[in-house]
């Protein structure tokens, strides 16, 4: 695929589509974490909208840390090579830890960072996953809570982006060629 030739193809996930997921995903977590205060960790930059909706959602004690990872550069393909931008800061030692990430693809960024976070003494860690992209995974990640598996194609929106561009499109999109 020439990447410079791309353009938005279809919709994969609709925003009322989106707003299902989130409500299911959040019932499943308060469920699980009744009585525990979760340390959120949202993966940026990708992750920021999809965060935002789930806290609302999830109106339950919990705290919201961030870290900034990036794999892609400009592509549309995995680097392969993990560079941590901003590293978890605070004391994580015996917390609750709900990775909260937009898309899980080859799995090296969140494995490289569940691996960071057992060293510093986290209690328990999950992930919350947006999107999974199974077809492409390099390592085996267990996703705790999915909202959906998606095709093995390029998505952008809802804060994914292609070289920066389309975070902010409501809904999911495929990447496709120009005519
Ligand atoms: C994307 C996405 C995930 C990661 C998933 O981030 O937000 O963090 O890639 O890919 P992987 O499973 O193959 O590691 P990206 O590197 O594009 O940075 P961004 O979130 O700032 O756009």
């Amino acid at each position: 695929m020439k990447e410079q030739h791309l353009k938005l193809a279809r919709v994969l996930i609709s925003k009322e589509e989106l707003r299902a997921i989130v409500e299911r995903l959040a019932t499943e977590i308060r469920r699980d974490y009744q009585g525990r205060t979760p340390l959120l960790v949202g993966v940026l930059k990708g992750s920021f909208i999809f965060l935002a909706d789930l806290v609302r959602c999830l109106n339950m004690p919990l705290e919201i840390e961030f870290v900034r990872l990036a794999s892609y550069g400009a592509g549309t393909t995995s680097s392969g090579r993990v560079r941590v931008i901003q590293g978890i800061s605070g004391d994580i030692r015996h917390r609750d830890i709900l990775l909260v990430e937009d898309i899980v693809d080859t799995g090296l960024t969140i494995s490289h960072l569940m691996q960071t976070l057992h060293r510093k003494g986290a209690a328990s860690i999950r992930l919350c996953a947006l999107l999974d992209k199974p077809s492409q995974r390099k390592v085996d990640i267990k996703v705790d809570y999915l909202g959906s598996l998606i095709p093995d194609e390029f998505v952008v929106g809802y804060g994914l982006d292609y070289a920066e561009q389309y975070r902010y499109l409501p809904a999911i999109y495929a990447l496709g060629k120009e005519d």
